[in-house]
């Protein structure tokens, strides 16, 4: 796959590790890693979904929950087996729970949202370093929020474990450069199963707020992770790029 200037992301026989990559946002991520020629490798808990999307792809993957520290350890060593190597991370799987105000939460599923949302994309993220990345560089890149940056009713578990993840990203990208590069993506809201209960109800009047006219596709992320994760990024780390159709901005659109 080439950039849209016609210039070659250059990922041929490079390694990919992308959690949460049977559906949404991992899976349109993924689909474009192995387009541009990375070998990829999966995870995600649902195993049928697993082995349909690595056959898809050409790559291999591995069911299981990142929350899970066993499943981290066991990720790496198959994409080191596989391929070889572990040239990119992309710690995509998340949780939205738990969803309400905070003075209703269950602290047992918000601790599962920063094991889930944070720990596991450090525990990856140490896994890929220690078996790979330390001795021969690489490219880490965490998908965030938009929402990350405010607050909002009922996302409050949520949006605090993704500022976390974008001070985790913040803090990686110091301590691992110059070997290995790390930054974020952060997606405003795109038409996947997660944010179905968002977008379904009301798509035309969130579309018609945005300044770019539309919710965002998975493959409108996926195309940033890749820039990010290539060379063509080779002087960025420790960048949040924000593709969320003007969300961010809207207060200045003047609608037409
Ligand atoms: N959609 C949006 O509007 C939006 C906006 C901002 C940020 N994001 C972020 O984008 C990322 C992807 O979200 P999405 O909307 O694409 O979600 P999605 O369509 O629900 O897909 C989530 C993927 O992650 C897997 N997954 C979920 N929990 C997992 C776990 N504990 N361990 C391993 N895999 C797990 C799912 O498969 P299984 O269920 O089989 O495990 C699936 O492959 C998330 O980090 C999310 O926070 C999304």
């Amino acid at each position: 796959m080439t950039s849209t200037h016609g210039l070659p992301y250059g990922l041929r026989g490079r390694a990919a590790v992308v959690t949460g990559g049977t559906r949404g946002i991992g899976r349109a991520v993924a689909a474009a890693l192995a387009a541009a020629g990375a070998l990829v490798c999966v995870s995600a808990r649902d195993a049928a979904e697993v082995r349909r999307t690595a056959a898809e792809l050409g790559g291999v993957g591995l069911a299981g929950s990142v929350a899970e520290p066993e499943h981290a350890r066991e990720l790496t060593r198959l994409a080191l087996s596989e391929f070889g190597r572990l040239d990119i991370l992309v710690n995509n799987a998340a949780t939205n729970r738990p969803y309400g105000p905070l003075m209703d939460a269950d602290l047992g599923l918000w601790r599962e949202a920063f094991t889930v949302n944070v720990e596991a994309p450090l525990r990856l993220t140490q896994c890929a370093w220690r078996g790979w990345m330390r001795e021969h560089g690489g490219s880490v890149v965490n998908i965030c929020t938009e929402g990350a940056a405010h607050v909002g009713p009922d996302v409050g578990a949520y949006g605090t474990s993704k500022a976390a993840l974008l001070h985790l990203t913040e803090q990686l990208a110091g301590e691992l450069a110059p070997r290995v590069r790390v930054n974020s993506v952060s997606p405003g809201l795109v038409r996947t199963e997660m944010a179905r209960f968002m977008w379904e109800p009301r798509e035309d009047e969130i579309a018609a707020g945005l300044p770019l006219g539309r919710i965002g596709e998975p493959e409108d992320v996926a195309e940033a992770v890749l820039w990010l994760a290539s060379d063509a990024a080779r002087w960025v780390t420790g960048a949040d790029l924000v593709v969320d159709g003007g969300t961010r901005v809207r207060a200045a659109h003047l609608p037409t």
